[in-house]
């Protein structure tokens, strides 16, 4: 029987993984692929560092070239991660005519439609199931299981570190700081969690999901970003009044032919199924034309989960290759890029703020979002610790990007308003 040679760059935590999956459902792998399925030769950094997998007898290399020049290899597994130097590996392994199955989101987001078309120059398989959302099939849901579909909205919690953040400050009660540190201590955070926290391992995930969802190109830049390092325990008090949760949700809105992609904090009533994936748990909310409303959801990380994305990748490569049809799955986009304006982004918008205690005042703030047509949802006036100043805590009524961004620019001018603290945007009305 033919054995179908595998190289797999790194054995870190998702290459591990992928080492025990194939070894524990071989039978699987068999059963589905007609042939065993072996991985080879490894890249490792350090042949000396001990593992903590059987690597059952595959060659461990620091070359990458004994792995890309070997005429066995069919299939490069690639979970090191990086960038320009991973890119060029790949690049090189496609012109090899070797299928590709790759975990790295900073790479697709950044050169995705590059490297699609070295694939297909190549007859050769490119997947990337696993940079999105780890363990959930979000990909080949969109591509195979909706592909009848328009799909013209995607909501997603897409990256875990800030969603057990958030779900615990929210809990708790606790400062961002202080669960911040609790996470790293037990392992949920990273020890520079920059990526995680400013938004941008979420963007990358955003272009790569609207990409597929909308068939278009989305690169990086085209994602507003914003991450979660400015949001108070005050914040999330309030939005528990008001009946909403806090979540980093990256939305991709399509409407006509125009897009609007962004990850933000974002205010959800407590009743959307958004609301209730908690600690670093994924969710990837998809609206459909046809479908109407669907939602992944399940692990965004880890070593099991994220590797079965990468080897159910690999499943259909060797798929592919018994049918003899690599390379010709990949679509490419339907549609030139058109993003929305910022006066076609229509959204709510809660806004919290420390006012002087003065008549007038609130007659004042109200009169300059009236100028630009936005009313108000809800609004809570508390007086505040200093006697003097109150605190003003409301949602608007839909306004457009432009709109609201004049509405703040005037708020900051008047005397009046002492300090704006904080203004998040809000999807959906809370019941309360
Ligand atoms: N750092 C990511 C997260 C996991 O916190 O979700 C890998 O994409």
């Amino acid at each position: 029987m033919e054995v179908i040679s595998i190289g797999l760059l790194g054995l870190g935590t998702v290459g591990s993984g992928v080492v025990k999956i194939i070894e524990n459902h071989q039978d699987k792998l068999i059963h589905q692929v007609g042939c065993p399925v072996k991985i080879k030769k490894i890249l490792v950094q350090d042949l000396n560092k001990e593992r903590a997998v059987d690597t059952n007898g595959s060659k461990l290399t620091t070359n990458v070239e004994e792995i890309l020049n070997d005429p066995e290899i069919d299939v490069i597994i690639e979970v090191i991660g990086g960038i320009e130097k991973t890119k060029g590996y790949l690049i090189e392994a496609l012109k090899r005519k070797k299928h590709v199955v790759t975990a790295n989101k900073d790479l697709m987001a950044l050169y995705g439609p590059e490297l699609l078309e070295v694939a297909s120059e190549n007859n050769c398989d490119l997947f990337y199931e696993a940079s999105v959302a780890g363990g959930i099939p979000i990909l080949r849901g969109l591509i195979d299981g909706l592909a009848s579909d328009r799909i013209t909205k995607l909501m997603g919690i897409v990256n875990g570190t800030t969603n057990y953040i958030l779900t615990k400050m929210s809990q708790k009660g606790s400062s961002y700081e202080e669960v911040l540190k609790e996470a790293q201590d037990l392992g949920f955070a990273e020890s520079d969690p920059t990526a995680d926290v400013e938004g941008l391992d979420a963007a990358r995930k955003m272009a790569i999901l609207a990409s597929i969802g909308f068939s278009m190109n989305i690169g990086l830049d085209d994602v507003h970003v914003e991450g979660i390092t400015n949001i108070t325990e005050e914040d999330l008090e309030y939005a528990k009044q008001l009946g909403y949760t806090m979540k980093l949700i990256g939305i991709a809105d399509l409407e006509e032919e125009n897009v609007e992609v962004s990850v933000q904090p974002t205010l959800l009533p407590d009743s959307h199924p958004l609301s209730s994936v908690n600690n670093e748990y994924n969710a990837v909310y998809v609206y459909g034309e046809a479908v109407g409303e669907t939602m992944f959801y399940g692990p965004g990380a880890g070593s099991l989960p994220t590797a079965t994305a990468v080897v159910s990748d690999l499943v259909n490569v060797l798929k592919n290759m018994r049918l003899g049809v690599n390379g010709r799955s990949a679509i490419t986009p339907q549609f030139r890029k058109q993003l929305k304006e910022p006066q076609e982004i229509f959204s709510k918008y809660f806004l919290r703020m420390q006012v002087d205690d003065k008549i007038g005042v609130f007659a004042e703030i109200t009169s300059i979002f009236s100028e630009h047509g936005v009313s108000f949802e809800k609004i809570l006036q508390l007086p505040n610790k200093q006697k003097s100043q109150a605190e003003i805590v409301l949602v608007t009524h839909n306004a457009s990007l432009h709109d609201y961004e004049m509405i703040m620019e005037k708020l900051k001018q008047l005397k009046t308003v002492i300090e704006i603290n904080s203004s998040y945007r809000v999807e959906g009305s809370a019941n309360i």
